[in-house]
């Protein structure tokens, strides 16, 4: 082969933006549970401080963002999202379902959803996640032959997807609408770029595109969910999504996965969250547009959905409480006016409490356990000796007041958390002040939350989460 053509491959295998014209047929897949190939390894301990570590970066990373589109208002006042979607018409059931899991089996604190993607459809697993407008999948931008993939996630194929098309740099929807884009624009005809970089050094860049997702709707059917903005990432780095083959972005925005499919399905998402240390066969749903199992009696509790941090949940909170008393916690520390705020978040694993929150709520957790050996396990300031305390203390009940006397009573085991056999730790982190607050995905679990993005309201009530 003349060096010539082996350079032109080489150039075509690393940024080659080839789009096969392949058929239109979508090959039969069924959206059904299959195990990652990732290895679990480690120990709980190990697991649970990978967590707290992960998301303190993730802390950092929301801080971020949230910086940046208070400067961002600041200059130029963004318009909340139109939440009309595209054109097309809504197919005829009402909503479509994703199987959902824990992936702590492959060492992560996040949850998992499978993704058919293109045409014919792909699959993959993502991470479900409610703080990112943006969805992404790894992705090679090669031609055929070149070979990608490693690590057992997998790539796009986006030269096989007919569906594939590139959205222009040149386009207002890359120069205005879409998150980290570039403004490099070499013709007008380039694909829009983006470079997602994360305070942990983790990074993200590719191209933004437009595809279509196959949905299974509620009468069993399948359908093409179009006008999906997906980024394809060529390039990723540091440990943030290695599990998993990229990211369903469900945060509120015109762009995210949620704001388009809801825009169809009746405005509302839901989700029930399986306990984090569920089995790998355990796995719920996430469902778009009414949820029958969302509704039931016990009537759901419910409170307002605020929207001013884009793309996260925020949610008003009149205090926190343990066992009846209601702690004395400044009020400015759920002001997201005064730099603080609660948003609630699928991709941080623990609670994350600023500062004045978490010393008055570490303090009246602590004062409860007193007397039970203290053992010392890093990172975490609280750790018990459960085996000593002789298995017969009550745990104290923790009790999160959201506005409107909404009352989250979370299952004890979801901030008082089995770390080892016989060692518990009070599963709450602290962020600086000013900052926001969050209640992660482990305050979360055995809920079933709906997320009634028209109406702006969010409904949740306990539950075991078997396949609802
Ligand atoms: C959104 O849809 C409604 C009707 O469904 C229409 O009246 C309105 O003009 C649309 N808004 C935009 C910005 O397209
Ligand atoms: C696979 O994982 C290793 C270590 O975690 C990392 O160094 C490497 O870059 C990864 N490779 C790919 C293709 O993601
Ligand atoms: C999961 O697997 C366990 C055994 O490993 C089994 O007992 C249980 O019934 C399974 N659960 C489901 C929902 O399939
Ligand atoms: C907990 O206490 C028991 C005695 O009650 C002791 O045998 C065990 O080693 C202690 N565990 C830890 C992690 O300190």
């Amino acid at each position: 082969m003349p060096p010539q053509l082996l350079l032109l491959l080489l150039l075509l295998c690393y940024h080659g933006f080839l789009i096969a014209a392949a058929g239109e047929h979508s090959s039969p897949v069924r959206l059904e549970l299959v195990r990652h190939p990732a290895p679990s390894g480690g120990s709980r301990l190990e697991h649970v401080q990978e967590l707290f570590r992960s998301d303190r970066l993730r802390q950092r990373m929301i801080h971020d963002r949230i910086q940046r589109g208070r400067h961002r208002r600041r200059a130029c006042d963004v318009s909340p999202p139109s939440k009309n979607g595209s054109s097309v018409p809504a197919p005829a059931a009402d909503s479509f379902k994703m199987p959902l899991k824990s992936g702590a089996y492959s060492g992560t604190g996040q949850y998992f959803v499978r993704f058919l993607l293109g045409t014919p459809a792909q699959r993959f697993l993502l991470v479900m996640d409610t703080g990112s407008d943006l969805t992404w999948v790894k992705c090679r931008l090669r031609p055929p032959g070149c070979r990608g993939g490693g690590n057992g996630t997998r790539d796009f194929r986006s030269d096989v997807s007919s569906s594939f098309k590139p959205i222009p740099c040149s386009s207002d929807m890359c120069k205005t609408s879409l998150p980290f884009s570039l403004t490099t624009c070499p013709t007008p005809a380039s694909p829009c770029a983006y470079d997602y970089g994360y305070s942990d050094g983790s990074t993200a860049q590719g191209v933004f595109a437009n595809e279509k997702a196959t949905i299974i709707l509620s009468n069993g059917r399948r359908a093409k969910l179009r006008g999906l903005v997906v980024g394809c990432t060529s390039t990723s780095a540091g440990s943030s999504f290695s599990a998993a083959d990229g990211v369903l972005g469900l945060g509120y925005s015109d762009i995210s996965f949620a704001g388009r499919a809801t825009a169809r399905f009746k405005g509302r998402f839901s989700y029930c969250l399986v306990d984090h240390l569920s089995p790998r066969n355990a796995s719920s749903f996430l469902t778009f547009g009414p949820n029958a199992a969302a509704l039931p009696s016990p009537p759901p509790r419910e409170t307002a959905l605020v929207l001013d941090l884009e793309p996260f949940y925020t949610v008003g909170v009149d205090g926190i409480s343990v066992d009846g008393e209601l702690l004395a916690i400044p009020r400015i520390v759920w002001d997201v006016g005064a730099g603080g705020g609660a948003i609630l978040d699928s991709g941080t694993s623990l609670t994350v409490l600023a500062e004045p929150a978490y010393r008055a709520v570490a303090s009246a957790l602590s004062r409860r356990l007193e007397g039970i050996p203290r053992v010392s396990v890093d990172p975490f300031d609280y750790c018990y000796n459960w085996t000593a305390a002789g298995g017969q203390r009550k745990l104290p009940r923790m009790v999160v007041h959201l506005a409107g006397s909404a009352a989250l009573e979370p299952p004890a085991k979801s901030y008082v958390i089995d770390v080892a056999d016989g060692v518990k730790c009070l599963g709450i982190a602290m962020a600086p002040w000013p900052g926001v607050s969050t209640i992660g995905n482990i305050l979360q679990q055995e809920h079933m939350w709906e997320f009634d993005l028209k109406n702006r309201r969010l409904r949740f009530r306990r539950s075991r989460c078997r396949r609802e």
